[in-house]
């Protein structure tokens, strides 16, 4: 689901070409899951500006639990299908929300988040979580966010022993 397009003209694919080489070269070598998720957290949170938070909801049976994030402490479990996190969980689709204040069911964390992308985690076929991002401004998220964190969650997914953690 997308809603309206920010900045149609200009051209973010470049940083997100970079950031995507950063996170396999981050996790290149190392098998702990856990590690190299915290590690991603980070390297999102130091790389894209204008955000508060961003962080990965994992799948625990029916629910999404949170999982290495950076920001302020956030809501621990989100059922699939119940706010942005869980619509792209059940929809198996990113959804970016240009204003959260108008998302029906949106689950507020941080009072300062006033946009938001959630990304799924698809590996081969079975869903394995969320990448979620707010930002504090309207309208922070438009498609070359979109394309670059789906590119980041692609070159992460294959990565990680999600079935370890
Ligand atoms: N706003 C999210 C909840 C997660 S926090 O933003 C970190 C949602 O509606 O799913």
């Amino acid at each position: 689901m997308f809603e309206t397009p920010v900045h149609p003209g200009l051209s973010k694919a470049s940083p997100y070409e970079e950031l995507t080489r950063s996170l396999v070269a981050l996790v290149e070598g190392e098998t702990d899951a856990l590690a190299n998720l915290a590690n991603a957290a980070a390297l999102l949170s130091q790389s894209l500006e204008a955000i508060n938070w961003c962080g990965f909801y994992l799948l625990r049976g029916e629910e999404l639990v949170l999982g290495p994030f950076q920001g302020k402490p956030a809501c621990v479990r989100i059922p699939v299908g119940k706010g942005v996190c869980g619509a792209a969980a059940r929809e198996r689709a990113t959804i970016v929300v240009p204003d959260v204040s108008r998302f029906p069911g949106h689950i507020t964390c941080d009072p300062a988040s006033r946009s938001e992308i959630a990304v799924p985690i698809l590996e081969d076929g079975d869903l394995r979580g969320v990448l979620d991002v707010d930002a504090p401004e309207v309208g922070r998220f438009d498609h070359a966010d979109l394309a670059g964190l789906e590119a980041f969650v692609a070159t992460l997914t294959p990565r990680i022993a999600w079935g370890s953690l």
